[in-house]
């Protein structure tokens, strides 16, 4: 080894002790007679000292040094004069005797501290430099931690990690595929997996009852704070179980990783059906560390004069707590907040329920102050609340109301990173009607099975079937989703039926899993978490991108290796391709 100890590991017990360290210099103080050095590895800083009067040449050595430089240094630990309480190596110093620079360095492009002056996408074009810094570092490492306690879970569940390959046929997930030309079979193409999905279908089939894998999928969609083009899913599937025996086996990975990662306990799931989320959140994957929910008011507030509201399919509201003294100004800025093409509501009508019990709306008109405690009472509001209304279209209306409640929920400091409100939201509808391909679509996968009361209406009310599918929502996020699958061939059919596929089409592109499903399939289901968003959650950050070492930027490309980028003229000859230009 190059060294004896790293530089996060010595203590005023270590006084006296002859060591040798290696790092990275975080930075220099030349303070004339003295010259300090912080030196930094993976584990932490050790103050480097240099003495004029004892040393001058190791001194006058020590101040040409530049920040970044690779050395290795051998020295003596001592107690230092001025301790710093804030770092563990606070009490001693390391007395150099002898330094080696292993690597001289470019002045980086930025500082290497947690607070930096660089932006994100100079950090991501030199994202090696970005990782010597203490906050991304702390974050791979919780990843780490994520996945090895990920692991021994699932071992101890006797779960089998099964790697399952990366060049295959599209999987229809609802995204768009990446593809790899094949060079051996001209004008074909593999795909790289949107997740493991029929695979893992497979190795049940395969008998081998309980699978995961941490896996790598990819998808061609637009990016946000919680996706990337590839990501991570703790990918699982389990034979002879019913939809609670998953949900409970995944609560417990759940309890476990707070456990273990976050030193969280008392980890308790709800469980929500998907038409209560959209009911009282307008969301499938409600925030629920705070209440606000959406109280309906068609009976109440409907046929009494007022256009808006009478000629809405839904009249719904929130109660923000507390809020009953906002200003004029802070409500016209609520108005246009929700009336920003994201948000989409055409207006916003507001109730205060003032201290003195009365009540001042932005409908005085239409009416009265019995109608507005009518409206009032039915939210559960109490004086000095603010009563925020919007109306309209049943599915816009509420999802307005949901970014609404949020935006109130974040005013109101109710969304506390530090807290954790845990749901399985279940009975999705199984089909999705698109209005522009006039067709319905899968809204989980087409290997979902439907509920089992629900079967009959698949041949005429297709709209009306619910799956059996589940979502884990933790503080609004969607960690993962999963199903009970079909797995008998004549069902699998008729869902590829009402699906639009012709039975030629659904053998060209399925056939394996339906031939698979006539040998013997057992009754089995899994689900998938978004590994990335997992370690986000748990770090209290939104963005995944903190948490993958080296994350695409927001147009997809990869700019510390360039990528996407062209291939040669040789290259795309070999595969049979010809680039069209734009
Ligand atoms: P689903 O498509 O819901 O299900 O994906 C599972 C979880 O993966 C995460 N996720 C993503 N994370 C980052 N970037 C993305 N682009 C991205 N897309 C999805 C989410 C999501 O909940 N095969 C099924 C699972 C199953 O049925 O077992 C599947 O992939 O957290």
């Amino acid at each position: 080894m190059l060294r004896t100890h790293h530089c996060g590991e010595l203590r005023i017990e270590d006084e006296g002790k002859e060591v040798v360290l290696c790092g990275w210099i975080q930075r220099s103080r030349d303070l004339g007679g003295m010259t300090f050095i912080d030196l930094r590895d993976r584990y932490g800083i050790t103050q480097l000292a240099f003495n004029m009067e004892t040393d001058a040449d190791l001194c006058a050595q020590a101040r040409e040094l530049g920040r970044e430089y690779v050395l290795q240094v051998k020295g003596k630990v001592t107690e230092r004069s001025s301790k710093n309480a804030k770092m563990p190596t606070g009490d001693i110093e390391i007395v150099v005797t002898q330094i080696e620079v292993l690597n001289e360095a470019n002045t980086p492009p930025f500082t290497i501290e947690d607070e930096t002056d660089g932006g994100d996408e100079l950090r991501m074009k030199y994202r090696y430099l970005d990782i010597r810094r203490e906050v991304v570092r702390r974050s791979l490492e919780l990843r780490h931690q994520m996945a090895l306690e990920t692991r021994k879970y699932l071992h101890d569940k006797r779960f089998l990690e099964v790697e399952t390959p990366v060049l295959i046929k599209s999987t229809p997930e609802g995204a768009r595929d990446f593809v790899v030309p094949s060079r051996m079979h001209p004008g074909e193409f593999y795909a790289l997996p949107q997740s493991p999905q029929t695979f893992k279908q497979l190795l049940m089939v395969g008998g081998l009852d309980r699978y995961f894998q941490i896996v790598k999928c990819f998808r061609d969609e637009d990016l946000r704070a919680d996706r990337q083009p590839e990501f991570t899913q703790i990918d699982c599937e389990m034979s002879f179980v019913t939809r609670d025996d998953v949900l409970e086996t995944f609560e417990g990975l759940a309890k476990h990783l707070f456990k273990a990662v976050k030193g969280v306990e008392n980890i308790h799931f709800d469980r929500m059906s998907y038409a209560d989320a959209m009911k009282y959140y307008g969301t499938d994957k409600p925030d629920t560390r705070f209440g606000m929910r959406f109280t309906e008011l068609n009976d109440l507030a409907q046929q009494k004069g007022f256009k808006v509201f009478d000629n809405a399919e839904l009249v719904a509201g929130i109660c923000a707590q507390g809020c009953g003294t906002y200003s004029r100004k802070q409500l016209d800025a609520l108005t246009d907040w929700v009336q920003r093409p994201q948000i989409g509501a055409k207006g916003l009508v507001y109730v205060k329920y003032n201290e003195d019990g009365s009540l001042k709306s932005s409908v005085d008109k239409f009416f009265d102050q019995d109608q507005l405690k009518g409206w009032a009472d039915a939210m559960e509001a109490m004086p000095g609340d603010l009563l925020l209304i919007l109306a309209g279209e049943t599915h816009a209306t509420r999802k307005a109301l949901g970014e609404l409640r949020l935006e109130m929920g974040n005013r109101l400091e109710l969304r506390d990173p530090n807290t954790f409100s845990c749901l399985w939201v279940t009975d999705f509808p199984l089909l999705e009607w698109d209005e522009d391909t006039q067709r319905f679509y899968a809204m989980h996968h087409p290997f979902t099975a439907p509920i089992k009361e629900d079967i009959s209406l698949l041949e005429n009310e297709p709209g009306k079937v619910r799956a059996n599918a589940y979502d884990m929502v933790i503080n609004g996020v969607e960690i993962g989703g999963g199903s009970i699958r079909i797995y008998d061939r004549p069902l699998q059919e008729k869902m590829f039926d009402a699906l639009g596929f012709t039975p030629e089409e659904a053998k060209k592109q399925f056939g394996f899993l339906m031939d698979a499903f006539q040998y013997g399939a057992p009754p089995h289901g899994g689900v998938a978490f978004g590994f990335d968003r997992w370690c986000a959650l748990f770090g209290g950050s939104e963005t995944i991108r903190d948490y993958i070492a080296f994350p695409k930027n927001n147009a997809g490309r990869d700019v510390m290796i360039d990528s996407p980028s062209g291939i040669d003229e040789d290259q795309l000859k070999e595969l049979h391709l010809r680039v069209l230009k734009p």
